[in-house]
């Protein structure tokens, strides 16, 4: 599976997501070291900080059928800005990938910026620093 086949995963899940709150659909695919592809959207919730990423749900997904390491992770949002993925899930991912996993940003219209984990989160706290 190349780059671009990747970000149509996530975007494809996008329109699954569950946001009534914000309205803000977000698909998330990943390529996991075997080589399948798992994916997620956002869950929001009525109380508000119970919602969930679309990153930590394809994050799970991975989990579940048995897959480790991230290779690379598409994530699609709507909108003018670009939709990386928020604090929280920079770290969630780099529990599961290396400074070098890529991260493919982009909407319904393709990939828009392609980043590193190492980009988006420098000098991170990792399953190492617990020896
Ligand atoms: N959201 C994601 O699913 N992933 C991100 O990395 C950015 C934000 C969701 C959370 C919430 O449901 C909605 O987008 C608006 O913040």
């Amino acid at each position: 599976m190349n780059d671009d086949q990747l970000m149509r995963r996530a975007v494809e899940s996008m329109p699954r997501a569950y946001a009534p709150y914000s309205n803000f659909q977000v698909g998330a695919a990943l390529l996991d070291e075997s080589g399948a592809v798992h994916t997620g959207v956002n869950v929001e919730n009525a109380a508000y900080p119970q919602g969930s990423c679309a990153e930590a749900g394809a994050i799970a997904a991975m989990i579940l059928q048995g897959g480790r390491h991230i290779e690379t992770i598409a994530v699609a949002g709507r909108g003018e800005g670009l939709c990386p993925p928020c604090g929280g899930c920079r770290q969630r991912i780099r529990e599961f990938a290396s400074p070098a996993t890529r991260i493919l940003v982009g909407d319904e219209n393709g990939i828009r910026q392609v980043f590193t984990l190492k980009d988006l989160l420098p000098a991170s706290f990792g399953p190492d620093n617990l020896g």
